[in-house]
């Protein structure tokens, strides 16, 4: 069968270079300030690379490593102090936090001009809304990555699986902003496979490996894969690739799909922050 692989890797190269020229003729130093709380081996991976694409575009990045045990009072002044920095521009707080602190209030206490994750309460009532929100960077890519291969999503069946506030439910919200039928699907959903096997776009987002069989899957469906595990040392997504492909009409790899996609999407973010706060102080 023929399928086209969604190449996260070479789309989001395309957007870096434009973020990196629109960096480039800005005269402000874009700066973000990337938080993160003890040493949760996948974070740091995640962090590593968000520093690495925020170099290669010309954004600063001011670090903030802390200790484990970090009190939460304190993590809360450091958040205040970015917010009143005019010099930073984006504040990433790196999930998951350690279990003594509580995310909700930490998140929220982020200026949500500033919430490059939309993650905060603010931006997540405007998406839910249609209004101007900072949108999550993983479910923004995956709609950026469809739309460059045009895929069609009005009138489709979408079935996201995965119910999470960082991608199920803003990936689904933006399906429904551009027409689609959406359902979502997760870890309680009976009879998974009826539901997966009528989507037209598939959405996969629950960390579990290889969670997705090909007989799940609808001939010539559209499948979108988040999931990164490493499995015997070897990273492979939620979805059964080598089996699942074969029946799809597009499909994101993993690594080179979704992954490369949330960075380029996270970049772009922070742009918008800062551009969202030029314009308020120009209204002030
Ligand atoms: N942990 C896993 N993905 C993400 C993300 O996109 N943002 C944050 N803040 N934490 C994460």
């Amino acid at each position: 069968m023929i399928f086209i692989i969604l190449d996260g890797k070479k789309t989001a190269e395309t957007l870096m270079n434009k973020i990196a020229n629109d960096v480039a003729a800005l005269s402000d130093t874009i700066t973000l300030a990337l938080i993160m709380v003890g040493k949760n081996p996948a974070s740091q991976v995640y962090v590593r690379n968000k520093i690495k694409a925020c170099n290669e575009v010309g954004i600063q990045v001011k670090e903030f490593f802390l200790d484990e045990k970090l009190p939460q009072k304190e993590l809360m002044k450091i958040i205040a102090d970015c917010n009143s920095d005019s010099s930073i521009h984006g504040i990433l707080v790196q999930l998951p936090l350690p279990n003594h602190l509580d995310e909700d209030a930490i998140i929220n206490a982020i200026d949500p001009l500033k919430d490059v994750d939309g993650l905060t309460i603010i931006n997540q009532g405007k998406l839910m809304n249609g209004l101007d929100a900072i949108v999550p960077a993983t479910p923004k890519g995956i709609i950026t990555l469809l739309q460059k291969y045009f895929v069609d999503i009005a009138g489709k069946n979408a079935v996201v699986v995965g119910r999470s506030k960082l991608v199920g439910k803003p990936v689904a919200l933006l399906l429904l902003q551009k027409n689609a039928t959406v359902t979502i699907a997760h870890s309680k959903t009976a009879n998974l496979r009826d539901v997966t096997k009528r989507a037209d776009i598939l959405v996969v987002a629950v960390g579990k490996p290889l969670f997705i069989s090909a007989d799940m899957v609808k001939k010539d469906a559209v499948v979108v894969d988040v999931g990164i595990n490493k499995v015997e040392g070897k990273i492979v997504g939620d979805v059964d690739y080598v089996e699942v492909k074969e029946i799809t009409s597009y499909i994101t790899p993993v690594p080179k799909g979704v992954g490369p996609m949330t960075i380029a999407s996270l970049l772009e973010n922070i742009l918008i922050c800062y551009k969202k706060q030029l314009a308020t102080q120009e209204t002030a």
